[in-house]
């Protein structure tokens, strides 16, 4: 098993998660005798600095010359000031935009051991295991026309869907949904917006081909709300784009953190995968951001770019069992109040358990 990665670390704590997720990856490749090419390249503030853009040319030509793209963060309060295409985030745009993932599948789970890192009653987040399913390359992100006018004293942006766009997502969804409870909720706005109607019709027909998942439609405001109140009631949860970049972020309190959060952008030429989390410039450098996100986009990335299932799960297993012993980030301390410890050490325990597991299954093959 031969994959070359393409990792762009990016700004704040992007290089620090993001180093530990390769540190998995590459004890995977190690253990299991695979071999997993990294190269770094820059992208977003850190690109600006060191070649005048946020997305350079010879970075994305390594994209698409990659098997995979594992991305760490963008955004850094040094280019507040940039506007349009020289803002950091541009450049993780214009990246979603040529590789052309279009679901963007971002998995939230409340895991055992942590059930008391979420503000929401035990009671509450115990049994929540949902995928949102992002649409990524459509609506007010990308529509056209966007402009800002009147010297500055008014703006728009367009929101628009096109019915393809909206079946090609919702493919996704249902396929994802087929191998999970076989429940999509779609949520929209269709008691007011025209795209929203177009979204919940169209996703409506495709529902048709696929008899034995259930569809349900939501609104996006009462379903923000019954995402806190009873997320287990939710399997896979289709939205368009900027829907889905706010309640991913919401549903992140669901696990305590969302440093806890990975995704994966799937459907274009070359994957990529990123945490759901940001920058972070206000933690960056002092060894206490999260790397939980990024090492269970590690395993998103074999499960989805090699279909290394069984790595993935044992990627996952590791960082339950990691948050089970009490190697938590300040951020996961939780009611219990668990003694923090650095992102290194949460990284190497993974490392650890996962150099353990990987080696047992491969001891019990062997028999
Ligand atoms: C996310 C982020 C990005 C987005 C930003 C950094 C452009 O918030 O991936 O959720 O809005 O998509
Ligand atoms: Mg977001």
């Amino acid at each position: 098993m031969k994959l070359r990665i393409s990792v762009l670390p990016g700004d704040g704590i992007g290089p620090e998660v993001t180093r530990q997720a390769v540190a998995v990856l590459q004890t995977v490749s190690d253990v299991c005798g695979y071999d997993f090419r990294f190269l770094s390249h820059p992208i977003g503030g850190a690109a600006i600095e060191q070649d005048g853009t946020p997305l350079p040319e010879a970075t994305l030509a390594a994209c698409l010359d990659s098997d995979a793209v594992l991305l760490g963060a963008v955004g850094s309060p040094k280019f507040d000031h940039c506007v349009g295409d020289m803002r950091p985030e541009a450049g993780l745009l214009a990246l979603r935009r040529a590789l052309g993932g279009y679901a963007n599948l971002r998995p939230v789970r409340a895991y055992k051991a942590t059930l008391d890192c979420s503000p929401l009653h035990e009671d509450v987040v115990r049994d929540a295991d949902l995928l949102i399913v992002r649409e990524l390359l459509g609506g007010l992100y990308f529509g056209q026309p966007r402009a800002v006018e009147a010297g500055g004293l008014s703006a728009f942006n367009t929101m628009r869907y096109d019915v393809y766009e909206i079946e090609r997502v919702a493919h996704i969804a249902f396929e994802e949904a087929s191998r999970r409870r076989r429940l999509v909720t779609s949520v929209d706005k269709a008691n007011v917006l025209e795209t929203s109607q177009l979204w919940r019709r169209t996703v409506s027909q495709i529902a048709r081909q696929y008899p034995d998942v259930r569809l349900d439609h939501a609104y996006v405001d009462s379903f923000a709300m019954q995402l806190m109140t009873t997320p287990s009631r939710y399997d896979v949860v289709l939205t368009e784009n900027l829907f889905g970049d706010i309640l991913s972020d919401e549903a992140a309190v669901i696990c305590g953190s969302l440093g806890m959060l990975a995704s994966a952008s799937i459907g274009g030429r070359v994957a990529l995968y990123e945490p759901v989390h940001g920058s972070a410039p206000d933690i960056a450098g002092r060894g206490v951001a999260n790397p939980m996100g990024a090492i269970q986009t590690a395993a998103m990335l074999l499960r989805y770019s090699a279909n290394l299932c069984e790595e993935a799960d044992q990627i996952i297993a590791s960082v339950e069992r990691t948050l089970a012993n009490g190697f938590v980030t300040p951020d996961m301390t939780g009611r219990r109040k668990r003694v923090p410890s650095t992102t290194e050490a949460v990284g190497e325990s993974v490392v650890e358990t996962v150099t353990d597991l990987l080696q047992r299954q491969m001891a019990f093959h062997a028999v």
